[in-house]
């Protein structure tokens, strides 16, 4: 596979997920999809036991420890059910009858984690950020832990209100992130947590799947009367290949991991976002109040960057010029209205140059 930093001949798609992948990758897969390894068949024609496909899993798991610097006893697990399905399962292997889990509540889908614990067991909310439409995190003594919880789970990094954790919060019991919208954009303290998962429609590749990483003596703990699809252990002794395994996920998983290595890793990775993510905040903070970031200064997301105009008639003509620009997915979210963009690893710099040129030409306008 070749790298290839920018983009030449696509859209500028700054979508929040699914989100925009490398040139190379796309090219290789478009190949692999005729023909994978000389066989004659496509990646996904081939028996998920076959050697093909052995060989597909074994260097998408090499390479996400290698890239990721994973720690050698942890397990790397390609599972189905997105991001979503781990806010159930996480509950329901971990946590037990008479415990308390606690979450930190910093946007839409730790609203939903929060809720399908519920569903499980007894939770605490040990930070609550509804109050200011999820603008800012908290600092760690507006943190209230619960006594003795059994773990503890957060939201590195939250697409939709573009806020960002710069270092786990340091909690008392087993750390749990959901880093679906930051995997692998920067180095993970491993030291800090137990499990970090990631559906991998942003970083790593197709929706429907999710990438989990799980200490091993967090993994002992699993609840062993939980259905087996549903039970970390399980995947774990057979390698993500307990039932038919989401083939293509793996395999594109795989090639994303392998791109960001020759990209340089991780640090690179992060040095690359925080330079691209700098151009759209300078935009910004240099508009003389005409656009405004909906996260405060003090935790803005590398990753994705909610902001408004004046008003929704002025949004909404931005969004007209940008789609005659060449530049796709910045509408905001929903709940946050206005303007997104969403800058993962695979978005190219000379996007996110062309996004903050016309961000400076309609404010100087006016
Ligand atoms: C931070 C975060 N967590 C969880 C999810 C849900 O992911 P999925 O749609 O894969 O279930 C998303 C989706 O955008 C997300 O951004």
């Amino acid at each position: 596979m070749t790298t290839c930093v920018e983009q030449t001949r696509r859209t500028l798609n700054f979508s929040a997920g699914p989100a925009v992948l490398p040139e190379p990758v796309l090219e290789q897969a478009r190949a692999d999809l005729w023909n994978i390894d000389e066989t004659g068949i496509g990646v996904l024609e081939h028996s998920h036991r076959g050697p093909s496909i052995d060989r597909v899993f074994e260097e998408a798991e090499a390479a996400c420890r290698r890239v990721g610097d994973v720690p050698d006893d942890w397990s790397v697990l390609f599972l189905q059910g997105g991001a979503s399905m781990q806010f159930a399962m996480l509950a329901m292997n971990f946590l037990k009858a008479g415990r308390t889990a606690d979450y930190l509540h910093t946007g839409a889908w730790t609203n939903r984690a929060i809720a399908d614990a519920k569903a499980v067991g007894d939770v605490h909310v040990a930070w609550d950020g509804s109050g200011d439409t999820f603008a800012h995190l908290p600092a760690a003594a507006d943190i209230q832990w619960s006594a003795d919880p059994v773990y503890a789970a957060y939201c590195s990094n939250n697409t939709i209100y573009g806020t960002r954790f710069d270092t786990p919060p340091d909690a008392p019991a087993p750390l749990i992130a959901d880093m679906s919208s930051e995997m692998y954009s920067r180095p993970i303290d491993w030291s800090k947590h137990a499990m970090v998962y990631a559906g991998a429609q942003k970083n790593l590749g197709p929706s429907g799947m999710a990438l989990v990483l799980i200490r091993p003596d967090l993994l002992e703990q699993v609840n062993a009367a939980l259905p087996a699809m549903l039970r970390y252990d399980v995947h774990a002794d057979k390698g993500s290949r307990y039932n038919t395994p989401p083939v293509f996920g793996v395999y594109i998983c795989g090639l994303m991991f392998q791109w960001i290595e020759s990209m340089g890793g991780t640090a690179a990775m992060s040095e690359r976002n925080d330079a691209k993510a700098a151009k759209i905040y300078d935009a910004i903070d240099s508009s003389g109040g005409f656009w405004r970031g909906h996260a405060d200064t003090a935790c803005r997301s590398v990753m994705n960057i909610p902001f408004v105009s004046p008003s929704p008639e002025q949004d909404a003509a931005f969004l007209q010029a940008a789609t005659d620009n060449g530049m796709s997915g910045l509408k905001g979210h929903r709940s946050v209205g206005g303007l997104r963009a969403s800058l993962y690893n695979a978005f190219p710099e000379a996007g996110c140059d062309a996004l903050a040129q016309l961000m400076r030409d309609v404010a100087a306008k006016g």
